[in-house]
């Protein structure tokens, strides 16, 4: 028996929804035993809305409104119908210049919200070669408060969007050490970068990885169909 529920989300990025997203027996619907869920971009979010799946915004800036051309707010993510979103993803830091501090603004403005964050966290491939990992993923949780609201993604930067995914020792490294740093010991912890359905079942055997943060794998509903079945077996 896990003690922890699997999670499985996707993140489109900015792309459309997969052809067939809305069906039935569509790859990305959610599951009693293992939550599966989307991130589309905003002007997708309805769809999926409608189409009754479990969704979330990309990111969202924590105040309530403002002078910020071009951005959403959490609370309009919330209206939206959003449940979870992701606050940091390593696109947002890298072309947002999102910092950490501002990360962590957004991670209390959906836990006050009422939405779950999935805080997303990793380091480069110079922090990894200068041997910085943990040093860095604890300057990444610094402040963050206790709630089972919360899930944290590892994604360390070189291994997205790369093909060239981390190792599941390396990834189950970083996820006990993010464990070991959490005030709360059951957060869900998900690996990402370079997942697909070959490499998805080896990650999920390590005790620490309790789900999948898939970006382009999931675009493809006949293999990200399988990555939630190896999340389900
Ligand atoms: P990738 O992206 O699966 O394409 O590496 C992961 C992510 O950006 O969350």
């Amino acid at each position: 028996m896990r003690t922890r529920k699997r999670f499985i989300a996707a993140n489109w990025k900015m792309n459309p929804a997969p052809a067939g997203f809305d069906a039935k027996d569509s790859p990305y619907r959610t599951h009693a035993d293992c939550d599966v869920v989307v991130f589309p971009m905003t002007s997708d979010l309805q769809k999926v809305r409608t189409a009754e799946l479990l969704f979330g915004s990309q990111g969202a800036r924590p105040e309530r409104s403002g002078a910020f051309t071009g951005d959403e707010s959490m609370a309009a993510m919330k209206d939206a119908g959003c449940r979870y979103v992701l606050c940091g993803h390593s696109e947002r830091r890298r072309v947002h210049a999102e910092t950490n501090e501002f990360v962590m603004e957004q991670v209390i403005a959906a836990l006050e919200l009422g939405l779950h964050p999935v805080l997303c966290i990793g380091e480069t491939v110079e922090e990894r070669k200068a041997g910085k990992t943990h040093d860095v993923l604890k300057k990444q949780l610094h402040g963050l408060p206790e709630s089972e609201q919360i899930v944290i993604a590892y994604e360390p930067v070189w291994s997205i969007g790369s093909g060239t995914a981390a190792t599941p020792d390396e990834a189950a490294d970083a996820h006990a050490f993010i464990r070991n740093q959490s005030k709360n010991a059951n957060v869900r912890i998900l690996y990402g970068g370079s997942v697909d359905d070959n490499n998805a079942a080896s990650f999920l055997a390590k005790e620490d990885i309790d789900g999948l943060l898939v970006g382009g794998a999931s675009l493809k509903p006949a293999v990200f169909g399988a990555i939630v079945a190896a999340a389900r077996a």
